[in-house]
């Protein structure tokens, strides 16, 4: 039995790993990815071959580029937000994780995969219809549904006896659980769970705190083509660079701190405290370029799929038909988002104070309140709108003819 393993290298993967050699008598693969998370990716290496994990079943790809490209920018074009606010940082990451983990799986002659999400949280679900989308027979192992330690000290006990070394603090619990990738980093659980209490200062690691942010503002210049983001300053740089550069404006301006109690697909009601500096920057510059580029009808549309384009996200449905097919409308929407929009950055907010394209639709002349243009004469407003108010006239003799 040989089984692929999405491995952070932390303690909790590393005690799913040894279960699955003890228990499974399995033969582990370990893969590790590098979304961008900000961890040395050198140790997860050297904790498996620690582990017993022969050289050639260890998998370590630097996945940065592909997922920004591929993923996080195709999702910005719908400028997607979940119920209204959640920018989806690891609900996005979570198909690439699958769709790589089954490559592995095939090239190694694996018949399992194996995730380490718990049995009351999303990811589960997303990591798994990604891999029935993807290879439909594969058996899908989850620890956290399947093992019999009832309590976190049964667990640490099974790492203790296992040689797995655990730092001091981990014999203490970890104050919160945390996601993190290229877009954003997330927290929830045990500190944050009471969503009445403010979330500590502590709790974020990738903004300053926008009372801490400068006095004075940063103004930067975002490029545009096809709806994805090139250039800053007129600097062209790939995806991830970008995300990575607009990460540290974020950082420094306190901006794209979010508090939010959401609702799972699973059914319960959870808080996080979600960070997301450059996304946060990127979904404002991208609505400015839209604002010249889009007709309104298209625009309205877009926003108008974009709730359910958001949930299918959030639900685990990247590689579905329906997804797909919002897309295309998505994509479609883009072939004219091309330009550059300025923002200003100050204390935790991010305006667009300017945009230009040499697509736009936006016509000076026509709505100006000065002397206009030959397109735009005033007496058709007049048929306009008594057209329009044909019906409520209608309905308001209608109810005085009742009262
Ligand atoms: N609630 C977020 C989502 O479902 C984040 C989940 C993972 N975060 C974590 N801290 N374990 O996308
Ligand atoms: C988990 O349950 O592993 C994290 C939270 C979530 O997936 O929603």
């Amino acid at each position: 039995k040989k089984v692929v393993l999405a491995y952070s290298g932390g303690l909790d993967t590393s005690i799913i790993l040894k279960w699955l050699q003890t228990e499974y008598n399995a033969e582990v693969v370990t893969f590790t990815a590098d979304l961008g998370q900000g961890e040395e990716l050198g140790p997860a290496r050297e904790k498996a071959l620690k582990l017993g994990i022969k050289p050639e079943n260890i998998f370590i790809d630097d996945l940065r580029e592909e997922f920004v490209r591929d993923f996080v920018f195709p999702m910005f074009r719908a400028n997607a937000q979940y119920e209204g606010d959640y920018l989806l940082g690891t609900s996005i990451a979570r198909p690439l994780i699958s769709k790589r983990q089954i490559e592995i799986a095939r090239q190694v002659g694996a018949d399992a995969v194996c995730h380490g999400a718990t049995g009351k949280g999303n990811d589960q679900v997303r990591f798994e219809l990604g891999y029935y989308a993807l290879e439909p027979d594969i058996r899908v192992i989850a620890p956290w549904r399947e093992w019999e330690f009832r309590s976190r000290e049964a667990l640490l006990d099974f790492a203790e006896k296992n040689q797995i070394p655990i730092s001091k603090d981990k014999r203490g619990e970890a104050p919160f659980s945390v996601d993190a990738n290229l877009l954003h980093s997330s927290s929830e659980g045990k500190v944050l769970e009471d969503p009445a209490v403010e979330a500590p200062e502590f709790v974020h690691q990738r903004t300053i705190s926008p009372e801490d942010a400068p006095d004075v503002a940063t103004v930067i210049e975002i490029g545009f083509e096809k709806g994805d983001a090139v250039s800053i300053n007129g600097e062209a740089m790939s995806p991830a660079t970008i995300l990575t550069a607009l990460n540290q404006y974020g950082h420094d301006n306190g901006i794209g701190r979010l508090d939010l109690v959401e609702n799972r697909f699973v059914g319960m009601k959870s808080r996080g405290v979600y960070e997301t500096p450059g996304g946060t920057i990127l979904i404002a510059a991208h609505r400015g370029i839209e604002s010249i580029t889009l007709d309104g009808g298209s625009m309205h549309l877009k926003d108008q799929l974009m709730p359910k384009y958001a949930e299918l996200i959030y639900n685990g449905f990247w590689f579905s038909p329906e997804r797909e097919m919002l897309q295309a409308a998505i994509d479609k929407s883009q072939e004219n988002v091309s330009g550059t929009v300025k923002v200003k950055l100050y204390k935790g907010n991010v305006s667009v104070i300017g945009r230009e394209s040499p697509y736009s639709l936006y016509d000076q002349d026509l709505v100006t309140f000065e002397e206009g243009v030959q397109a735009y004469d005033h007496k058709d407003a007049a048929g306009f709108i008594k057209l329009n108010a044909l019906r409520l006239r209608v309905l308001a003799k209608r109810d005085a003819r009742k009262a």
